[in-house]
């Protein structure tokens, strides 16, 4: 996608479709297949699937609307607009933006890795039948860090340059592409003897799950991930809205979007593992911090489609490789909030600064890649509870702090009364509990993980 305008003159979105699809390029990425996959694999299936609908409607529109609301209202990067919202007692908010990037990333890019090394070794023929053995050799250690460090130079590449124009024509090809051939899969799914199982786990809930505090935090956390909430990357898109158009709406279309894709791939996995029996090799339904639950989408894909013959590569190498672009627009977003906070606070050159983090957040990524349970403690600190802190707080912030001035924004392009009610109801008092709850109950969690790799 393209951020339009540096640093130094801000521009603005051309037309809707511009910005909707600059949004949605960073909202779909590895999190609607990659990491919808594993999670919902391990948190029962359609359990999660429900209950990440219900937060996807009822936190994530009312926090991405209130995202859209500051950017365009404030027209500066986050640090900024939270100053200018809050006053300098809110200004850690904005570095807790910018640490949730940076640490974000870091295991994100380890992640895109993993789809070049697929893409690459499918157009070889050189992905073996047992994929979870496959996945455990080329995931971890030296290959994994070289592809990682690979992925990073690209993202760094573009965003230090600014070649976003070239890169946003290709993922406008590639993301519709992407999505059809999702949903072919998932036709050539439906054919698979036995996955009758599969959508049985995957659309029927149990109700003893729906009540499971960490299958809810997992659901809450993979709301704020897919949708690229909670650290302020959808606000730097906002801040280069000037027209009046109706915030509420966008934030639908969006998240109705990414939700759409995330779904669609969930139809395409599930039958698949049951149908070639892979449930086992993913650890499916066993506790967090399995290995190999984490390449529930790497181990399942291949061995499906290459029992299809020798035609069954190419469409996986087509698969990972348009995986690949979602993921690099996403990670181009993500490295975008670091710099454009570094150069506005700190008035680095945009290069210096997109080299200097770069490097810095390919460093932190070593241990993802050296090690899955790091890589899987990474992504439930930095992809899900600093994203739910920061949406908790980016609430409190609009709604206790801002409300009037928030309103307003929004009413000119949403006249109807009780719809913005609706939300600045929502925003008040319901987020700001509901995020409460479920970030206490996902500390007990996370101290455990944590504990397990340090080994303590
Ligand atoms: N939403 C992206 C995905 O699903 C990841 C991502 C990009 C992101 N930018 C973000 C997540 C900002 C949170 C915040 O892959």
């Amino acid at each position: 996608m393209e951020l339009p305008g540096a640093a130094s003159e801000r521009g603005s979105w051309g037309t809707r479709l511009g910005f909707i699809l600059a949004a949605v390029g960073s909202a779909v990425g590895l999190g609607n297949m990659w990491r919808f996959s594993y999670v919902a694999a391990e948190g029962g299936g359609a359990a999660f699937v429900l209950l990440y609908l219900l937060f996807v409607t009822l936190v994530g529109i009312p926090v991405m609307t209130s995202e859209l609301i500051i950017g365009r209202m404030t027209q500066v990067s986050p640090i900024k607009a939270i100053r200018q919202l809050g006053g300098a007692s809110w200004a850690p908010l904005g570095w807790l933006f910018v640490a949730a990037g940076f640490g974000l990333l870091s295991y994100y890019s380890v992640i895109a890795g993993w789809t070049m090394r697929f893409a690459t070794d499918a157009m070889r023929g050189a992905i073996p039948q047992d994929t979870a053995t496959y996945f455990n050799q080329v995931g971890t250690n030296l290959p994994a860090i070289v592809t990682h460090v690979i992925f990073m130079a690209i993202t760094v590449f573009i965003v230090g340059r600014g070649v976003k124009k070239g890169l946003e024509r290709t993922a406008l090809i590639l993301m519709p592409m992407l999505f059809l051939l999702l949903v072919g899969l998932a036709i050539w799914s439906a054919t698979l003897s036995g996955g009758g199982p599969g959508y049985a786990y995957y659309l029927k809930p149990r109700l003893n799950e729906l009540l499971d505090t960490a299958i809810i935090t997992d659901a809450a956390g993979q709301a704020f991930f897919s949708l690229s909430l909670g650290m302020g990357a959808i606000m730097t898109y906002a801040s280069y809205l000037k027209s009046k158009r109706n915030l509420g709406r966008e934030a639908v279309t969006i998240a109705a979007t990414d939700f759409g894709v995330a779904f669609v791939a969930g139809l395409v996995v599930f039958p698949i593992i049951f149908h070639f029996g892979l449930g086992e090799a993913i650890g499916l339904g066993g506790v967090l911090n399995t290995d190999n639950t984490v390449g529930t989408l790497f181990i399942t894909i291949p061995p499906a489609l290459q029992s299809i013959g020798s035609f069954g590569n190419v469409v996986i190498a087509a698969f990972f490789v348009m995986l690949f672009f979602a993921a690099l627009t996403s990670a181009i977003s993500l490295l975008e909030v670091v710099v454009a906070s570094v150069i506005d606070n700190w008035h680095w050159p945009r290069a210096g600064a997109a080299v200097t983090f770069g490097i810095l957040i390919t460093l932190a990524g070593l241990p993802s890649a050296l090690n899955l349970n790091f890589l899987t403690f990474a992504d439930r600190l930095f992809g899900a509870f600093f994203l739910m802190l920061g949406g908790l707080l980016t609430a409190i912030l609009v709604g206790y702090r801002a409300l009037p001035e928030a309103d307003r924004e929004l009413a000119q392009g949403l006249q109807h009364p009780g719809l913005r009610r609706a939300w600045s109801t929502a925003i008040r008092y319901f987020v700001p509990p509901v995020l409460l709850v479920v970030l206490s109950f996902g500390i007990k969690p996370l101290w455990n993980a944590f504990r397990a790799l340090i080994g303590g």
